[in-house]
């Protein structure tokens, strides 16, 4: 007989069906058993009775049990009614009774939100974490969104894209992680901090609209924003100025949230402008919280920000993107190095409820002015060639204008979850120092394994 998930035998009274899932609670009441079946739709009461087949091996069962039932749904007598689920109104009796697996007693409770418990428990088990019903219903709305956002982009002309994840370092302003070649010794990949330089080589590739759900690797400490692993919805267009690209954004994240969480107010539509003096000057912040009622998703854009600020040691350096384009009314300036302090870029910040949730602008097509921007940084030409020369020579080659975006998309759904960190919505996250401790990684590898990638650890190398 097929299985049947749970859910559906809401609507297969007096069927005879198979279920499949984990035991979720066992009671007891008189001689009768009765058992919660859960799956991944839902939860189902079995019930088991002293004359059936199945209810000598039911007396074993345990909570997390793997089994397959084939029982005859029932109406439950009225008074057991359960309204707050929805196969509240029936139960299952049980016929026969075949357990797959066993399970030992989990490390911590299932059914509950998981908030009170260890999270380094939680990592270490996510597997058992994963069960419960707040994870289960993070990981679906996580995919449900991604789902609505392949869909719109594909509505709209965008094609997606695998870009290499063993690439060249990408100057984002954080740590690159670093892959040993083998077959070039003491060469290096570096993980993509962003597919920031495939995607606009997409761009002089003729890919007019482009999208990814990327994922990005960046060296940095994890906070409850941040992951050393995360996942943006990246995309860049041809053909396009600021306007474009903030429409189309808009667009997409207010659909997201009136299709999937219509109950939450999105606090003011078109989302409101800051300008990045102003939003400091008012707010001392660049991502200022906007609600006013606690309640409400309180979108904003930030922009003109400047493009150039000091670093400590008094040079200058981007603020954002090294690849944007300055405003075009700083376009001369740039291309001059003058009034370096002063130009503005065109990058544009989404911010919800004083968090960064994506960020873009629209790019230097032209050779000279992105050569222009790694001037002002102190590069000299030869700087400029060994670490840019493939975008400036791709541009040479007719380069469309361009721009694009890229969200953080774990911290977006986190948002709209409302939980309180990013790690609520990734199946398998990693702790604050960057460790797995579900497969206990980073590990040590074999000295095989390092002399073939021609690499020496030094003796005293520590933990930082
Ligand atoms: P940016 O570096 O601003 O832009 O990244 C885009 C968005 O990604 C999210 N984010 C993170 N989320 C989790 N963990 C992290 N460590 C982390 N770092 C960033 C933020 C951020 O707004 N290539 C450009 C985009 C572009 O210009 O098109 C880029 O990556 O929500």
């Amino acid at each position: 007989m097929k299985r049947v998930q749970v859910a559906e035998t809401a609507s297969l009274a007096s069927k005879t069906v198979r279920v499949s899932g984990w035991v979720n609670a066992v009671r007891a009441h008189g001689k009768i058993l009765f058992i919660d079946l859960r799956d991944q739709s839902g939860v189902l009461q079995v019930v088991f009775l002293p004359n059936e087949k199945a209810y000598e091996p039911a007396k074993d069962l345990r909570p997390e049990w793997v089994i397959d039932i084939v029982g005859v749904v029932s109406a439950r007598p009225k008074q057991m009614v359960n309204d707050k689920i929805p196969t509240g109104a029936i139960e299952l009796v049980a016929k026969e009774l075949n357990v797959l697996s066993q399970a030992k007693t989990p490390v911590f409770e299932v059914l509950s939100d998981g908030y009170e418990i260890s999270e380094e428990k939680r990592m270490k088990y996510r597997y058992l974490d994963l069960r419960r019903e707040r994870m289960q219903r993070n990981l679906r709305m996580r995919h449900k969104i991604i789902h609505f956002m392949r869909d719109f982009l594909t509505r709209e002309g965008f094609c997606e894209v695998e870009t290499p994840c063993l690439t060249k370092s990408t100057p984002e302003g954080a740590r690159d992680f670093l892959v040993p070649s083998r077959l070039q010794p003491g060469s290096f990949f570096a993980l993509p901090q962003s597919p920031q330089q495939y995607k606009q080589l997409l761009q002089v590739g003729g890919i007019e609209k482009y999208f990814q759900i990327a994922r990005c690797f960046r060296d940095e400490d994890p906070r409850a924003d941040r992951q050393a692993e995360f996942t943006q919805l990246d995309m860049e267009m041809s053909f396009v100025e600021r306007e474009d690209v903030m429409e189309i954004n808009e667009r997409l994240i207010i659909e997201i949230v009136q299709t999937f969480f219509p109950d939450k107010k999105i606090q003011e539509i078109p989302f409101p402008r800051l300008m990045y003096g102003d939003a400091i000057e008012k707010y001392k912040t660049d991502r200022p919280d906007l609600r006013k009622d606690q309640d409400s998703l309180a979108f904003c854009w930030v922009v003109d920000f400047p493009f150039f600020e000091k670093t400590g040691k008094g040079e200058w350096t981007f603020t954002h993107n090294p690849f944007s384009s300055p405003k075009p009314e700083f376009m001369q300036d740039l291309l001059n190095k003058k009034n370096i302090g002063n130009i503005l870029t065109t990058q544009y910040d989404m911010v919800l409820n004083g968090a960064e949730i994506g960020g873009g602008s629209i790019r230097n097509h032209r050779p000279e002015a992105l050569e222009a921007v790694f001037e002002i940084m102190g590069y000299d030409k030869k700087m400029i060639k060994e670490n840019f020369g493939h975008m400036m020579e791709a541009f040479s080659y007719g380069a469309p204008p361009h721009g694009g975006i890229a969200y953080g998309l774990d911290r977006f759904i986190s948002i709209l979850l409302n939980e309180p960190n990013i790690r609520e919505v990734i199946a398998f996250p990693k702790t604050g120092d960057s460790r797995d401790l579900l497969m206990d990684s980073p590990a040590p590898i074999g000295s095989d394994q390092l002399k073939e990638l021609n690499i020496s650890i030094k003796k005293n190398a520590k933990k930082r």
